[in-house]
């Protein structure tokens, strides 16, 4: 058994990481990869996912390219397959990928309401049920949802947002259930806001929504890429060996009171 920091190396292992090529995606798949990780990324835009890649690479590891539509469920079997001829195995799954629209109940249409389940929710589901036959077959595999301060609560204007991440949640508590006699655990994330690609814009143009964020934040300000990563490779790391069915909120203590 490892001891000390060890316990959190990833040496040897496999990652994959949807929406490898997005701001909180691909820090995740540099860190993975400095933990010792090889990492294939997955999402639709392969420009961005060639700079994560060379980062990955930087760091002195393998990166694989895979182009694919998380809300496919036959794409992410093929995508899996792909990771599997390419490295051999898979030990880690961050369940990444997501969109937002934020809008109210009555003005969002209800295909976009559904296009938001589809891939934040069902996307997840897809990948997770490609990634558990490789990982049941080995007995061991760490599964991390990216989830949100949203997963556990309410807001205005995010109804399908709210939904699509404690339904993320959810489904990883389940999937816990499912999986834990395989030595695989689920987890989820609950990140507060970060300013990335997925929300600048709302950040720059609601100013007074995101001051109250930072207003009922413990520790008095939005979060930073940095500050979800610690969490993410405890999470994919053997140190979470007996946590599992869990949302770590990593959010300056927003969900606290
Ligand atoms: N930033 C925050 O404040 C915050 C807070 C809590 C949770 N989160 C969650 O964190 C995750 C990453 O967000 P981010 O802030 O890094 O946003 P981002 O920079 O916009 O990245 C989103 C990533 O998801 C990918 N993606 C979107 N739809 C996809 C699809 N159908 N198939 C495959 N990939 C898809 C995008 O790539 P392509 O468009 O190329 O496919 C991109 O790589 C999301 O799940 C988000 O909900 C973010």
């Amino acid at each position: 058994m490892s001891t000390g920091i060890a316990r959190f190396a990833l040496d040897g292992q496999v990652a994959i990481v949807t929406g490898g090529g997005g701001g909180l995606g691909s820090a995740g798949a540099t860190a993975l990869a400095e933990a010792g990780a090889d990492v294939a990324l997955v999402a639709r835009n392969r420009i961005k996912l060639e700079d994560a890649a060379r980062a990955v690479e930087a760091a002195g590891r393998r990166a694989l390219i895979v182009e694919a539509d998380v809300a496919d469920a036959e794409a992410m079997v093929a995508a899996v397959e792909a990771v599997e001829h390419a490295f051999g195995r898979v030990d880690i799954l961050f369940n990444n990928a997501g969109i937002t629209d934020p809008q109210t109940v009555l003005d969002i249409a209800p295909e976009q309401f559904l296009r938001i389940l589809e891939v934040n929710v069902a996307g997840a589901f897809h990948a997770i049920r490609a990634v558990a036959r490789p990982m049941i077959a080995r007995g061991y595999g760490r599964i991390v949802n990216m989830g949100s301060i949203l997963s556990g609560r309410g807001m205005a204007n995010r109804a399908a947002y709210c939904a699509s991440k404690a339904g993320l949640a959810n489904l990883g508590a389940a999937c816990a259930f499912e999986f834990g006699a395989h030595g695989i655990t689920v987890n989820t994330l609950g990140a507060t806001v970060i300013v990335t690609d997925l929300n600048r814009e709302l950040v720059r143009t609601q100013p007074a929504l995101y001051a109250k964020v930072v207003e009922r934040t413990p520790l008095g300000r939005l979060g930073e890429i940095e500050d979800l990563m610690g969490a993410l490779l405890f999470l994919a790391s053997p140190a979470a060996r007996f946590v599992t069915g869990q949302t770590l909120f990593v959010d300056g203590g927003y969900t606290a009171g």
